[in-house]
């Protein structure tokens, strides 16, 4: 087990580069399975969440091949398995992406059912009414879905939130299911524009990614394709509250400033200045934090990946910020380790209210999801002494070289061994 020990106190400056989207790689990788040639893909980080659906596509017969340099190969032409185990999926719930393509390509699909995990119940319900709605029969035996269809067919599919993967899942499923399928309200995040564009690039006839209403005009057969990951909005995002936090000055470099709206607007708001160029945030902060008040909300609203960083950013502000999270209804576990650090916040049910302008102190604190992990980090920076932030193994599912680069920048960040 590792960990990572920070000495807070030292301003952020020079110039960092994001890595590729975790999210936006994981539904690319799986949009191999849609075809039987070798599919590349470049800006790919090397995440632990990689190494998982890269070992889920082995196990289902798929040559996946690490080329270096972020470049991955994937090749779906001996596909010979049609099963997601539970020893994966428990450890990476996007795993059920590989479900819609599954059912498409081969008739069938066997993928355990996702339990619960830290932040929130996450059901699939989404997932697998939407696949239901393709024409495909759905068995749930043995903690195992079990999915099957001689030829999905399109559909009206009117989901009851905009569920991220739910959508991705069924967009897949339907590129190559007859006939037209609507997906409605369908998720905006640039992670499922970035897919429906690899789609289109393989041979599928999708509109509207990045609407509310996304039409897929089934095909009979997908191509290969060759694709540049986009880059990473939640680390480039935390990167920015890395800078303004430790009262720095950091330039963003390989970044989307137009994926990050909703959060520049709410850094410039508590007076962080953000300077976005086409791929480069500037980001300073000088004078005083002011408090916010932010809601959570899908896309374009402000991502709930980026609360925990927020969160931890506003006990520095000068008056009191009020955080709600509508996504997941757990997660605001990140608070009770903050307030070992010394933060002064309330919580009641979904709302946290953060009573800002108390000096953090370093502590020993435990990571319990990806971006609790990172707010635990950027608090460790701005606490007076050493933090050691213990169960990194969630840190690196998601932040690629993460110490690294806050190394590069002036932290004083190493990992251990416990
Ligand atoms: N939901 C349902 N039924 C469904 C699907 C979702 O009730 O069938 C609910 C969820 O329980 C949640 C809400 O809908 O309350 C939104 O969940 P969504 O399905 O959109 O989340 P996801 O697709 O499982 C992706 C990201 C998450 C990110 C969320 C929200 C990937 C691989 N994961 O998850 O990323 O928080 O969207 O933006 O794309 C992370 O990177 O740290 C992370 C958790």
């Amino acid at each position: 087990m590792q960990r990572m020990v920070i000495e807070g106190g030292y301003p952020l400056r020079g110039q960092v580069a994001v890595s590729g989207a975790k999210n936006a790689a994981l539904p690319l990788m799986v949009a191999a399975l849609l075809t039987d040639g070798p599919c590349e893909l470049a800006n790919v980080p090397a995440l632990g969440d990689i190494r998982t659906i890269g070992g889920l596509l082995q196990q289902l017969g798929v040559r996946v091949e690490d080329l270096g340099g972020g470049k991955v190969r994937v090749n779906a032409a001996r596909l010979s398995g049609y099963e997601a185990p539970y020893e994966l999926v428990k450890t990476m719930r996007a795993s059920v992406l590989v479900l819609g393509p599954l059912v498409a390509r081969c008739g069938q699909a066997r993928v355990s059912l996702p339990g619960g995990c830290a932040i929130g119940a996450r059901p699939i319900d989404q997932h697998l009414a939407g696949l239901q709605a393709l024409g495909a029969e759905i068995k749930l035996e043995h903690g195992y879905i079990h999915a099957w269809a001689r030829r999905l067919r399109g559909a009206d599919i009117r989901l009851r939130l905009p569920t991220v993967t739910g959508t991705e899942n069924l967009m897949m499923a339907a590129a190559l299911a007859a006939g037209r399928t609507r997906i409605t309200p369908a998720a905006r995040e640039p992670e499922v524009v970035c897919l429906a564009e690899v789609l289109n690039r393989m041979g599928a006839r999708i509109r509207g990614a990045g609407s509310e209403t996304i039409e897929i005009e089934g095909v009979a057969h997908l191509s290969p394709f060759q694709h540049t990951v986009i880059p990473d909005r939640i680390e480039a995002g935390t990167f920015a509250v890395a800078a303004a936090i430790t009262a720095g000055e950091v330039t963003i470099t390989h970044c989307r400033p137009d994926h990050l709206g909703a959060v520049i607007r709410k850094l410039r708001q508590a007076g962080v200045e953000v300077e976005a160029g086409p791929t480069t945030l500037a980001v300073r902060c000088k004078g005083p934090l002011r408090p916010v008040r932010v809601t959570t909300a899908p896309y374009p609203g402000f991502p709930t990946d980026m609360q925990a960083q927020l969160t931890v950013l506003m006990t520095q502000a000068e008056g009191i910020s009020v955080i709600r999270e509508t996504i997941f209804e757990n997660r605001l576990m990140h608070v009770a380790e903050l307030r070992r650090m010394g933060a002064h916040i309330a919580v009641r049910g979904q709302v946290a209210t953060v009573y800002g302008g108390t000096p953090l102190s370093g502590a020993e604190v435990m990571a319990t999801d990806l971006r609790a992990s990172a707010c635990l980090i950027l608090a460790g920076l701005a606490a007076q002494g050493r933090t050691v932030v213990s169960r990194v193994y969630h840190l690196d599912r998601g932040y690629e070289a993460i110490e690294e680069k806050l190394a590069l920048l002036g932290a004083r960040i190493w990992r251990e061994r416990a």
